[in-house]
C-alpha cells in the first residue's frame, strides 16, 4: 500500500476513534488529523459559518433533504459520521421560561457557529456543516401533559415486535447530529456540554448543561469504504458503505420528506422518529456466497449484471418494482429466497411509496464486542415503521424459505429502540402542557 493512502487510513481511524471517545483532548486530536498537518488547530472558523437570524432556517428540524449531499446518482446522500446522544432531563415540571431559553440558545448556538449541512447549494461534495434533530420520548412528553396521537412509546414497538420491553431505552430526549467531519459533531458536543467557550470562531453563550445530561453516546460512520477501514472483518467488501456490503438509500426508497412531516394536530410541521440499535451478525452473514447475499438483501429477481459487486451499477433506484412484491411467493419457490428490500416494499403506500424516511443511518464505531448498526427513521406516526419493520418478520409471509434466507432479519438482533416526537424548530425548546 502506498504510504500517502496508509497514512489517510490511520487518520481515518483516528477520527472516527476520538469521536467514538469524544471530550475535548479527542476533540483537539480529531481537528488536527481533519485539516491535516499543515493547518494549526485554532479557534477560527475552520468550517463554513451558519446564520445569526434562525428565521432563515428552514421550519423543520427534518428539513434535510436539501441540505444533505447529492450522490453522483443524484441521491441525496446521508453524512458521513453520526452521533446520538441520549438525554436525561434534569429540569423542572413544567420547564421554567429561563430553562426553555437556554436551551433555544444553545441550539441557535450551534446554528450560529455551523452551516445547516452542505448549504442549499448541493452541487457541494461535502457536508462542512452540521445538521441536527432534537427529539422528545414519551416518557417525558407525558410529564409535561402532552399526548401525541400517532406516537408510540418503545416498549409498544418492542411488544408488538416481540421483542423484550426491556430494550426499551430510557431516554427522555435525544439529539441526533450529523456532519462529515466527526470534529464538527465533537466541537458541537463540547460546546453544549462541556467547556468550549467558542464554537468555530463563534462565541458560546448558552449550553445544555443542568437542563439535559447525556447518559448514553453512540456514534457511526457510514460511506464508500468507511465499514471496511473502521471493522475488525476482513469479509467486508472495501468499497462498501455498509457493513453488509451493499448499498442502500435510492430515490425511489427514500419518499420526499413531506411524506415523513405531521400535517395537523399541536405539532404540525414535526414528524415522529425512531432510533433502534441493531447487531449486526456479520460472521453468518458473510459465510453465504455473494449471490445469496445479494438476493437476501435486495430481491431474488435481482441480477448481479444490475447490482454489481456493491450495488455500484444500481444508479438512483433500488431495482424494486410492485412486480418483485407482487410476485414475492412465485419468486420464493423459484429461487428459495426473499429479498430485504423486497420485504420492506411490501409496506409502501397505495401510490407506492415508501411511508418512513430512513434519516442517519451508521455503522457503529463504539460497539466493542462485534459489530452494530444505529437505525433511524422518521415518518408522520410511528404505526407506519412498525407496519415497515413486521414486514421484515419471516411469520408474515406463506413461503417454505429458512429464516437464514428470508431478507437479513436472521443477521440482526435488535438491543435497544427509542421513540420521539420531533416538534418544529419554533417548539424544539422543552414544550409543555402544564
Ligand atoms: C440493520 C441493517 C440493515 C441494512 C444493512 C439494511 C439495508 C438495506 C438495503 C441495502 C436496502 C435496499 C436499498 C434501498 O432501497 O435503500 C434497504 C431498504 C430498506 N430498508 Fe433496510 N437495512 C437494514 C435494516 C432495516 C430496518 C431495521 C428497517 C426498518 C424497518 C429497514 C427498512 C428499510 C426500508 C423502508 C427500505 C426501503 C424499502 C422500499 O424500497 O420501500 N431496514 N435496506
Amino acid at each position: 500500500m502506498p504510504a500517502n493512502s496508509s497514512r489517510g487510513l490511520s487518520r481515518r481511524s483516528l477520527v472516527r476513534a476520538a469521536l467514538a471517545i469524544g471530550g475535548s483532548s479527542a476533540l483537539a486530536a480529531c481537528q488536527a488529523a481533519e485539516r491535516g498537518p499543515d493547518e494549526e488547530p485554532s479557534d477560527s472558523p475552520a468550517y463554513p459559518r451558519g446564520v445569526d437570524d434562525p428565521a432563515e432556517l428552514p421550519d423543520r428540524q427534518h428539513a434535510w433533504d436539501d441540505y444533505l449531499v447529492n450522490s453522483v446518482h443524484g441521491t441525496t446522500t446521508q453524512s458521513q459520521h453520526q452521533l446520538l446522544l441520549g438525554l436525561s432531563y434534569e429540569g423542572s415540571i413544567p420547564p421554567t421560561t429561563a430553562e426553555r431559553d437556554q436551551v433555544e440558545n444553545a441550539l441557535r448556538g450551534l446554528e450560529r457557529a455551523f452551516q445547516w449541512g452542505s448549504g442549499l447549494d448541493t452541487s457541494g461534495s461535502v457536508n462542512n456543516g452540521l445538521l441536527f434533530m432534537l427529539g422528545y420520548a414519551p416518557r417525558y412528553l407525558d410529564r409535561v401533559d402532552i399526548a401525541v396521537d400517532g406516537l408510540q412509546p418503545p416498549e409498544t414497538l418492542l411488544e408488538e415486535l416481540d421483542e423484550d420491553p426491556a430494550m426499551a431505552a430510557d431516554f427522555d430526549a435525544l439529539l441526533l447530529l450529523d456532519s462529515d467531519y466527526a470534529s464538527v459533531l465533537l466541537a458541537a458536543e463540547e460546546a453544549l456540554f462541556g467547556e468550549k467557550e467558542t464554537l468555530n470562531g463563534v462565541p458560546v453563550e448558552d449550553r445544555l448543561t443542568g437542563v439535559f445530561d447525556v447518559t448514553t453516546r453512540r456514534t457511526g460512520v457510514i460511506g464508500k469504504g468507511r465499514p471496511a477501514q473502521e471493522l475488525d472483518n476482513d469479509d467486508i467488501p472495501e468499497d462498501a458503505p455498509l457493513s453488509m456490503g451493499f448499498r442502500a438509500g435510492f430515490d425511489n426508497s427514500l419518499p420526499p420528506e413531506d411524506i415523513a412531516t405531521r400535517s395537523s394536530g399541536q405539532f404540525a410541521g414535526g414528524t415522529t422518529l425512531v432510533v433502534s440499535r441493531i447487531k449486526t451478525h456479520l460472521d453468518d452473514w458473510y459465510e453465504q456466497s455473494h449471490r445469496q447475499r445479494m438476493k437476501e438483501m435486495y430481491c431474488p429477481a435481482h441480477d448481479y449484471e444490475d447490482v454489481g459487486d456493491i450495488g455500484d451499477r444500481m444508479g438512483d433506484h433500488s431495482g424494486i418494482t410492485e412486480e418483485n412484491v407482487g410476485d414475492l411467493e412465485e419468486l420464493a419457490a423459484e429461487h428459495g429466497i426473499v429479498g430485504h428490500a423486497q420485504k420492506v416494499a411490501s409496506a409502501r403506500d397505495e401510490d407506492f411509496q415508501p411511508k418512513i424516511l430512513r434519516r442517519s443511518e451508521g455503522v457503529a464505531t463504539d460497539d466493542v464486542d462485534g459489530s452494530s448498526f444505529n437505525f433511524s427513521s422518521i415518518q408522520t406516526d410511528t404505526r407506519k415503521f412498525l407496519a415497515v419493520r413486521r414486514a421484515m418478520q419471516t411469520d408474515e409471509y406463506d413461503v417454505d424459505v429458512p429464516a437464514d434466507r428470508h431478507g437479513i432479519v436472521d443477521y440482526l438482533g435488535t438491543r435497544s429502540r427509542s421513540t420521539f416526537l420531533v416538534p418544529p424548530r419554533a417548539q424544539r425548546a422543552l414544550p409543555s402542557n402544564r
